[in-house]
């Protein structure tokens, strides 16, 4: 354990009112205090790197969601991973590196029981990519386990470029399986095909969606892997093949009306073609968190999976990193570096 006489200054992002609809940067304030002394079985932890999640946004709410909200003038709740940088509990010294959540500032005084240790001989934003609950983790088991694409199959993916689809597809295709994404824009079905290697890319921005699907899956898909929702999820429900399955991994285009979620209306394809949809969130899956490490980084070190990062830099470009999420500015995980 180990004490400090001069605390670093925190600077942190609070919120100066709910978001009803688009997130914007207005929605935040950036504010300076002294970062608090830790207490019995707390540690000050020196906050390295904010994962940017969808989540984030349905905290943002005035009604308490599935989410924590967080409240007028509080830190916005997020995932992190950062540096011990004062002790007063067991275990934790100096130095360690944790992840947990930290929240949108640069330190942060924590129980020490509510972050986990981690391995630093790995980049640390590894924990919140390729090994991240809200990303790697949420690809594996909502793809290995809700979607259960074997060899063979066809497997569509949306939101495909982003975190958790282009981790998704990767582990379909790993699995043998022939996978399509949707992406909006051609950079970014480029990156598809060529960096990940998708069999193919649809570019939902360029065109109808369900005629590119069709050239690119004419016998239709046996699973799709949803993170957008709303008319892309129609699309699929009407490709989708005997005893296929849809996994309701997110719909990020419902989130700025959450209380007014749009579809599916073609939801009977499920019983006409004896289909499944079935949702999950990563936190379903807390038993089987052992063997998701275990799968993804044997994959990392084999060089089999590619986590492709986009950094924003400093504490004052989160609300902008947030608002970007959903107007899709980013390929890969979206973090900010603080
Ligand atoms: N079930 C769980 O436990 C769990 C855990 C984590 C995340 N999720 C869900 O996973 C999904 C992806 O999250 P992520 O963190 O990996 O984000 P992300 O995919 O890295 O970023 C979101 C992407 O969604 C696309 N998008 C935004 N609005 C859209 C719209 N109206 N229509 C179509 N595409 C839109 C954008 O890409 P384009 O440029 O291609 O439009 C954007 O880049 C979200 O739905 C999230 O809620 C679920």
């Amino acid at each position: 354990m180990t004490g400090m006489t001069n605390r670093p200054t925190n600077r942190k992002i609070v919120l100066v009112e709910h978001v009803k609809g688009q997130v914007k940067p207005e929605h935040f304030r950036l504010e300076e205090e002294e970062a608090r002394a830790p207490d019995e079985g707390e540690i000050l932890v020196g906050v390295d790197t904010i994962s940017i999640d969808a989540f984030i946004r349905t905290s943002l709410n005035d009604w308490e969601g599935l989410h924590t909200q967080t409240p007028i003038g509080g830190v916005v709740g997020t995932l992190n991973v950062g540096r011990v940088v004062e002790s007063n509990a067991a275990g934790f010294d100096v130095g360690d590196a944790v992840t947990g959540g930290l929240g949108s500032q640069t330190y942060a005084t924590v129980p020490a029981n509510t972050v986990q240790k981690i391995d630093d001989s790995l980049p640390l934003s590894t924990y919140l990519g390729a090994l991240g609950l809200t990303t790697g983790l949420t690809a594996y088991f909502g793809m290995r386990h809700v979607g259960q694409a074997k060899a063979g199959e066809t497997v569509l993916v949306s939101g495909a470029a982003g975190a958790v689809g282009s981790v998704a597809g990767q582990i379909a295709k790993l699995d043998g399986a022939k996978v399509i994404g949707i992406a909006g824009g051609s950079a970014k079905c480029k990156f598809l095909t060529e960096t990940l290697g998708f069999d193919g890319a649809i570019d939902y921005k360029a065109g109808d969606v369900d005629p590119q699907l069709k050239k690119l899956a004419p016998d239709g898909i046996d699973v799709f892997f949803d993170n957008v929702g709303g008319d892309i999820l129609d699309v699929a429900l009407d490709n989708i093949r005997e005893r296929g399955r849809v996994a309701i991994c997110g719909a990020i285009s419902q989130y700025d009306d959450h209380l007014n979620v749009q579809g599916p209306s073609l939801y009977l394809r499920l019983a006409e073609r004896y289909a499944r949809m079935e949702g999950f969130t990563v936190m379903h899956f807390m038993d089987k968190y052992p063997e998701a490490y275990a799968q993804l980084t044997e994959w990392l070190k084999d060089g089999k999976l590619k986590v492709v990062e986009h950094v924003e830099e400093g504490i004052e470009s989160f609300p902008a990193a947030l608002q970007k999420l959903f107007t899709g500015g980013h390929m890969g995980k979206m973090l900010v570096k603080v």
